[in-house]
């Protein structure tokens, strides 16, 4: 990871480096955790903050998305921090407009399929320049955090960028995106390059600026058939990982120094070639309706995931037993604890408290008893 920020101010010492012992097959003494969307909806704070300023407005300003990384590791004892932004700033470098409404990312002026891509987004764009505030917050967050914890820094994979490029926002089916695939598979595949060459840029800058970690959400492999996934997702996914490694070498940053986590949604058929990914792929994130075990068997890998987000609407006692379930399935080496997706605005944050002390003192029992 970089020590030094790009103006050559050292970061501050990290004091807990749990999640990246984890993630490099080291022994821990307990489960680092972190929550998928930790800094969201269901803490008044960033609703209060949100009441204010625009989405796109607290990701474009430095200071308020490091205020806004900074919330749950206030109130919580968590094992890394993630850096507020979205997945979206990519398509929005590109040239698209993105809105943020009460429903979620809307495009006015999604692709069409009978348009040229060169017309519609900017080929050339810089993404280190485009995006520069985006690197800025890294590097003050990091320092804000004081070395509390790691900083994840992450960016959507091509195809959920390209779902919502072309569907304009969420759907039930894809099937737009889909008959892209189907359709224009030459042009699916000019998108999909595209979008992993900004992303692999947009993941090179995270790290340059200060992030110790990145995960890549593909957070839409659920609408995929396995041979779809193979021929558009997962290629994709492979040269982004190689590509980052190669580039973070290149700059004088060791490529095993920041692990890389791949979340792909859904993506039970696709377990078997994520596991098999060796090297580029360092941690593997599991939704909640994955079984554990079975991907255990395949691979020794690190593995994240994956509490069912709605069981901390369960009492506290059960929220406990289902944590433990977990703990046991997944074991407590080679293991980050997480949500097996974003937690939903409606949460409690007392569970939420519940469930991260609980993943720290169950597995340091668990340890103990060993
Ligand atoms: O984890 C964190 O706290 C860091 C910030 C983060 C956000 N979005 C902030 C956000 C991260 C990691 C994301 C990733 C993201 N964004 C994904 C991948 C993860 C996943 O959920 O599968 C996707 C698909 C998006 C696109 C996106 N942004 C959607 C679909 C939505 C609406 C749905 C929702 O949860 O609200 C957003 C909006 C968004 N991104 C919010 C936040 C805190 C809420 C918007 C608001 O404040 O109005």
């Amino acid at each position: 990871m970089a020590h030094v920020d790009p103006s050559g101010k050292a970061f501050p010492t990290l004091l807990n480096d749990c999640i990246l012992r984890a993630a490099r097959g080291e022994p821990t003494d307990f489960v680092p955790v972190w929550i998928m969307r930790q800094a969201g909806r269901y803490l008044p704070e960033f609703r209060e903050l949100r009441s204010k300023h625009p989405f796109f407005e607290i990701c474009e300003t430095p200071d308020l998305a490091c205020q806004v990384t900074l919330m749950p590791i206030k109130r919580f004892d968590l094992d890394a921090a993630i850096i507020f932004s979205d997945i979206l700033i990519i398509p929005q470098a590109l040239g698209m407009e993105v809105l943020m409404s009460g429903k979620g990312p809307e495009f006015p002026d999604p692709l069409k399929q009978d348009e040229n891509l060169e017309d519609r987004l900017d080929f050339n764009v810089v993404i280190e320049n485009r995006l520069s505030h985006a690197y800025k917050a890294i590097s003050i967050t990091r320092h804000a955090l004081e070395g509390r914890c790691p900083l994840i820094g992450f960016s959507g994979a091509p195809w959920t960028l390209m779902c919502y490029m072309i569907e304009g926002g969420g759907s039930k089916t894809m099937s737009k995106a889909k008959k892209w695939l189907y359709q224009e598979p030459g042009k699916s595949r000019q998108l999909l390059d595209l979008l992993a060459e900004k992303v692999t840029d947009h993941l090179v800058s995270q790290v340059k600026s200060g992030a110790q970690l990145v995960q890549i959400f593909e957070s839409n492999a659920e609408y995929l058939t396995l041979d779809l996934f193979r021929e558009f997702a997962l290629p994709q996914i492979l040269k982004i990982c190689s590509n980052f490694k190669n580039r973070l070498q290149a700059l004088g940053i060791d490529k095993n120094s920041v692990p890389v986590i791949v979340f792909a949604k859904g993506g039970h058929y696709a377990m078997d070639d994520l596991t098999k990914a060796e090297n580029s792929i360092d941690i593997i994130g599991l939704d909640w309706t994955m079984d554990p075990l079975s991907v255990r068997q395949k691979t020794n890998k690190c593995l994240q995931g994956n509490l069912d987000p709605c069981a901390l609407y369960t009492n506290s006692l059960e929220l406990t037993e289902k944590t433990r379930q977990m703990l046991n399935r997944f074991g407590t080496q080679n293991y980050i604890a997480n949500l097996g997706h974003g937690i939903y605005p409606d949460a409690d944050f007392d569970r939420v408290k519940t469930f991260i002390d609980n993943v720290h003192s169950i597995s340091r029992q668990m340890n103990s008893s060993k």
